[in-house]
């Protein structure tokens, strides 16, 4: 992508998504309706499908060549990466949304020809915005984030795992798992993946594992953490696939390494 364009979509993405976060705080109160997607727990808004709404129409006005592929149904059908594709998750931890009012984002990753140029997740209720351009490291709030530090050690380390892949289950060899959670220092699961993601750039926790996330589940934390030094795959390493759900393990390169090849077993792969 070219620089001068990039440069202008970033503050144009910006813009929009300090709106919508500014939108969605002054409406937080408001009775929702809440419905259910796949299964009971797999829960959706009008703040979900308005936020979406907003995004979508503001993309299409101002950028018609573009491509929008997103959670609640107002983005295009992709069969491809080529172009510029904005990856959006209106709002991302839509039970702690529900149940919570906070520790919810506004996910958005820009790619070129499947490539990231730009990261934003936005902690709407903090007021947090974790920014990314590829090659300029990364933001939070404007502030420079430190590059990661590769000394860290599992033992020292704080994982980020929903404790579910430690029980038995379809995707991963739960044994494996459990020996990770024993061999760590801590676990967390913070309920929203952008969230999640944008702790490993930070440095706060020093890896992110999980069996099953959405293109814009991952798609503005991969940016934001490669400018930091980390990296983001599969959980067996393999590179992510941008149109379709993936395992995922996000960290600094020395735990990447480590996890990825002594603990992740994947079933069925
Ligand atoms: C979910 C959250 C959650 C992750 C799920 C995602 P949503 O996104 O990121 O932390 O474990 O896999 O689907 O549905 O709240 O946008
Ligand atoms: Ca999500
Ligand atoms: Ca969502």
């Amino acid at each position: 992508m070219e620089l001068r364009i990039r440069k202008e979509v970033f503050q144009t993405a910006k813009e929009w998504i300090l709106e919508a976060g500014k939108n969605i705080r002054e409406t937080i109160d408001e009775p929702l309706k809440i419905n259910t997607k796949s299964n009971a727990n797999d829960l959706v808004t009008q703040m979900d499908q308005n936020t979406e709404k907003f995004f979508t129409q503001k993309i299409r006005s101002t950028y018609p060549d573009h491509y929008i592929v997103s959670e609640e149904g107002y983005g295009d059908d992709l069969e491809s990466d080529k172009g510029t594709v904005w990856i959006i998750d209106p709002i991302d931890g839509t039970m702690n949304f529900v149940h919570q009012k906070r520790n919810f984002a506004i996910s958005i990753g820009i790619y070129h020809d499947g490539i990231g140029e730009i990261g934003f997740i936005y902690d709407v209720m903090n007021d947090i915005l974790y920014s990314a351009e590829k090659g300029e490291g990364a933001f939070k709030n404007g502030q420079k984030i430190p590059e990661l530090k590769n000394e860290l050690v599992l033992e020292e380390s704080i994982l980020v795992i929903n404790s579910h892949w430690s029980c038995e289950n379809k995707r991963v060899d739960e044994k494996g798992i459990q020996d990770l959670v024993r061999k760590v220092r801590g676990t967390r699961s913070y309920g929203s993946a952008a969230l999640e993601l944008a702790y490993v750039a930070e440095g706060v926790v020093d890896g992110y594992l999980t069996m099953k996330l959405a293109p814009w589940d991952f798609a503005a934390g991969m940016v934001i953490v490669n400018e930091v030094g980390g990296l983001t795959t599969k959980a067996d390493g393999q590179p992510l696939d941008l149109l379709n759900v993936n395992t995922i393990f996000s960290g600094n390169k020395r735990i990447h390494e480590t996890v990825t090849t002594q603990y992740v077993r994947l079933k069925g792969e």
